[in-house]
């Protein structure tokens, strides 16, 4: 009895290891072309519905009435579905409902103060866990863009703004493109990166105006 239970176990483990090799071989065999091709391979997006529900799992402590910031509006369905590479027919849908939200000033007076749109340029606060609702939201342009040239702190994602108004001529009408472009730059560029600071009622009408003189005033240190 005890010979044939120790010739079954050496059996079965003989069976084991040829079972083990076996895979080895194979894993091996799956695994070499993939070595090489590797870095060729695109990355493969997760599908929509897992980046929208990891995204809302980092907002799950906020506050109620903060969710509705995660949900995205129907231009930022689109841009979301296409990866921001959206086929012209739906930039130019996008760019006319966006272009519709623009309320320009009734005056028409596109320029206002550059020294306190400086002050707006450079504040990044408004709109964080932190700040409460009597904070006034400034427009971070400097985490995106060049504007001064003796600030040495800026971000790069968008381009430099130095000179903006000289390099254009002080022009009315690039003035009011400037404006449109704050107020909501998905008017100018249907997925573009840059927020819509008047539309999502970020920036007051004052506040544009004012950051609209930073870039077209002649005496602004952007034009210096
Ligand atoms: C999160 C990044 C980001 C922030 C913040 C940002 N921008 Fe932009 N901006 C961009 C990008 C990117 C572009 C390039 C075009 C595009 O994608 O819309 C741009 C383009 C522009 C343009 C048009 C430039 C041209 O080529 O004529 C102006 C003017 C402008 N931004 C002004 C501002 C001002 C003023 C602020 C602050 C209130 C600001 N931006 C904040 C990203 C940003």
């Amino acid at each position: 009895m005890k010979t044939i239970v120790k010739l079954s176990v050496a059996l079965a483990a003989t069976a084991l290891v040829a079972v083990s090799f076996g895979a080895l071989a194979q894993t091996m065999k799956k695994n070499e072309p993939m070595k090489k091709t590797a870095a060729a391979q695109p990355v493969k997006a997760p599908p929509p519905a897992v980046i929208e529900a990891y995204i809302k799992s980092t907002f799950g402590k906020a506050p109620p009435e903060w969710q509705a910031r995660i949900v995205p509006d129907e231009t930022l369905k689109v841009c979301n579905q296409y990866h921001n590479n959206v086929p012209p027919k739906d930039a130019d849908k996008i760019q006319k409902a966006e272009l519709a939200k623009v309320v320009y000033p009734a005056d028409g007076k596109m320029i206002g103060d550059w020294k306190e749109g400086k002050k707006i340029a450079n504040n990044g606060r408004g709109g964080q866990f932190s700040d409460g609702p009597e904070v006034v939201a400034g427009g971070n342009c400097y985490a995106c863009h060049q504007l001064e040239k003796s600030e040495v702190s800026f971000g790069t994602m968008g381009p430099s703004l130095t000179n903006y108004g000289k390099d254009r001529k002080f022009d009315a009408a690039e003035a009011k493109n400037a404006f449109t472009k704050i107020f909501d730059s998905q008017a100018v560029l249907a997925c573009s990166n840059m927020p819509r600071f008047g539309a999502n009622k970020v920036l007051s009408e004052k506040q544009i105006q004012d950051l609209v003189a930073l870039l077209f005033d002649p005496e602004s240190p952007v034009n210096k």
